[in-house]
């Protein structure tokens, strides 16, 4: 795709399935890609061309030394994709503890990340931010609300740092993934108490395609986003659920 050879771009939730092929795709385009996570697997970035680090997004202070860090080792970066998120899914039964964790992975992570990579973007001229919402970003789910929440609110945000970047040409929009077969479904299955091949009939039915979407199917709408071929979207979500919210 246009106008990603030799561009940084910074992943968090690297090591997850999505942030991960998204790594992969982003890498093949000729970016130059740092997978940040909570997890450390430098072998496994490797294998992709990328390179990892480790960094905890409830530490500023880490996740500020290790965006300098970045671009010290790879050049400033133009692509954020935060992609990084927690999982706990619970309704009105939510504790005090479940919201910390959640909003401030999925939302206050996130953030953190851009207030540290925009000034990267500044010097660079330009940027793409690509923040990771959902489905659920659009509708309710049975007992998902903690996540739905923080996932409708990854659009808001999308939608204000679209508006206050937009002139330093840095470009904010939201990817909208229906379900993806990832450990992210397999994980909330076991949580949930729930058969994972019942659930897959089931969750494949709720998309117009009769399936459930690959994690490169996701990363290539990634690298749309981070490309020049998407350079008149901002403040935008990025659909891309297989036909769910189409009923
Ligand atoms: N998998 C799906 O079906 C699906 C569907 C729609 C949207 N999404 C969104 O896509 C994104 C990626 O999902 P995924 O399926 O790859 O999930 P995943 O669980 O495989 O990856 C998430 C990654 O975030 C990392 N992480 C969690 N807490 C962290 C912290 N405090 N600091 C640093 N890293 C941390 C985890 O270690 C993990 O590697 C998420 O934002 C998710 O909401 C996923």
């Amino acid at each position: 795709m246009r106008g990603l050879k030799d561009r940084v771009a910074i992943i968090t939730g690297g090591l997850g399935d999505l942030g991960y092929a998204a790594g992969k795709r982003l890498a093949e385009e000729g970016c130059l890609v740092a997978l940040l996570d909570i997890k450390d697997d430098p072998e496994r970035a490797a294998a992709i061309d990328c390179r990892s680090w480790i960094v905890d997004l409830l530490d500023e202070t880490t996740i500020e030394a290790t965006c300098l860090d970045v671009a010290n080792t790879l050049g400033p970066a133009s692509i954020l994709v935060n992609s990084a998120a927690r999982f706990i899914l619970k309704g009105i039964d939510a504790s005090p503890d479940d919201w910390d964790e959640m909003t401030r992975v999925n939302i206050r992570g996130a953030s953190l990340m851009a207030k540290h990579v925009v000034p990267q973007m500044e010097r660079c001229g330009n940027g793409s931010i690509i923040n990771f919402s959902s489905v659920s970003g659009f509708v309710g789910q049975p007992r998902f609300s903690t996540y739905t929440a923080t996932k409708f609110a990854i659009r808001g945000l999308t939608r204000g740092w679209a508006t206050d970047l937009a002139k330093a040409n840095i470009r904010v929009n939201s990817l909208c993934p229906g379900y993806v077969y990832t450990s992210a479904f397999i994980n909330s299955c076991k949580d949930l108490g729930l058969d994972e091949d019942e659930e897959n009939e089931k969750a494949s039915a709720m998309h117009l395609l009769g399936r459930q979407g690959r994690p490169e199917e996701i990363a290539s709408t990634v690298a749309f986003l981070a490309s020049d071929e998407s350079s008149f979207m901002t403040g935008s979500d990025l659909i891309v659920d297989g036909g769910y919210l189409a009923r």
